[in-house]
């Protein structure tokens, strides 16, 4: 996927690609989603999303994706197109959700390095995923793609970044015989700024896929979630976020707004946002 001109502008429709944008509403009113996508001041574009609603042994679930390509877009192409079968086919996925999500993070990554043998060493991707079942939400990452929550209009941070200083990841990378180095940043190697990530061939043994997972039920008090790559949180606060899209009621405006507001503070990477809103009986 390639931004037609670098100088794009999200405000000028004739200079360039229009940001990608869509939404829908789960078919019980009980969710509904939008989501937003342009390339920043970059003219590649390594941001993918997945949003979606599938149907399980009945149930309705909501699928929702941030995957934030690195080293070239080859590994976040590949984990949006497996990413969610390999979720929703797990024969647990109803009775054991959290584990199903795991092993289904675990197998995505294995199968994208053999799929792709000895081809795009240093690709690689991000991943922040929420599936909405019934009651519950299920928050999973890998790097630094985020899930921030609105409960009652306060941010809620549902995942932590890897980065490669937070304390726990520099130790488990230091114990896998690896070193976290400062270049213009902290990086794994002195190479790649997460510490975890589907992909990352060369560097495999210290970039872990195995996701942090945070499991909610969802309260009346919870208005929406933003999952965002880091072309939007490097330049926007997780309440800032928060308080824009309160005001705005139909998802996909919402994420639209949210990368532009990325966009206009400068952002120079690919910005890519997904509303949730999630639609209690009383409203
Ligand atoms: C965004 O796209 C550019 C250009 O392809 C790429 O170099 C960059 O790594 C991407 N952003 C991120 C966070 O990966
Ligand atoms: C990691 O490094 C960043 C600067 O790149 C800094 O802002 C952050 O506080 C550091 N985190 C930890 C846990 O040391």
């Amino acid at each position: 996927m390639y931004c037609l001109s670098s100088a794009f502008s999200p405000k000028d429709p004739h200079g360039g690609s229009l940001p990608v944008s869509g939404g829908g509403l789960s078919e019980d009113g009980r969710f509904s989603y939008g989501y937003s996508s342009l390339c920043g001041k970059r003219t590649s574009m390594e941001d993918f999303y997945d949003a979606r609603i599938s149907k399980v042994d009945g149930l309705i679930v909501g699928l929702f994706g941030v995957f934030d390509g690195h080293g070239g877009s080859r590994a976040a192409e590949y984990v949006k197109h497996n990413l969610f079968e390999n979720i929703v086919k797990h024969p647990k996925f109803v009775s054991d959700t959290k584990q199903a999500i795991a092993e289904a993070y675990k197998q995505t990554d294995s199968d994208y390095l053999k799929t792709e043998h000895n081809q795009y060493r240093d690709a690689g991707s991000t991943a922040s995923t929420a599936v909405l079942v019934g009651e519950r939400l299920l928050v999973a990452n890998l790097g630094d793609s985020r899930a921030v929550l609105s409960k009652a209009g306060e941010a809620v941070a549902l995942s932590t970044d890897h980065k490669p200083n937070r304390t726990d990841e520099r130790q488990r990378i230091e114990e896998a015989g690896g070193v976290v180095m400062w270049a213009g940043t902290w990086r794994v190697g002195g190479v790649l700024a997460v510490s975890r990530a589907f992909g990352d061939r060369l560097l495999k043994k210290y970039i872990s896929a195995i996701p942090e997972i945070q499991e909610e039920m969802i309260e009346d008090d919870m208005e929406f979630l933003v999952l965002a790559s880091d072309g939007l949180w490097d330049v926007v606060s997780n309440q800032a976020a928060v308080t824009l899209v309160q005001s705005i009621s139909d998802p996909e405006e919402a994420a639209r707004r949210l990368c532009e507001e990325a966009f206009r503070k400068g952002s120079a990477d690919n910005i890519t946002c997904v509303v949730v809103r999630f639609h209690h009986e009383r409203e």
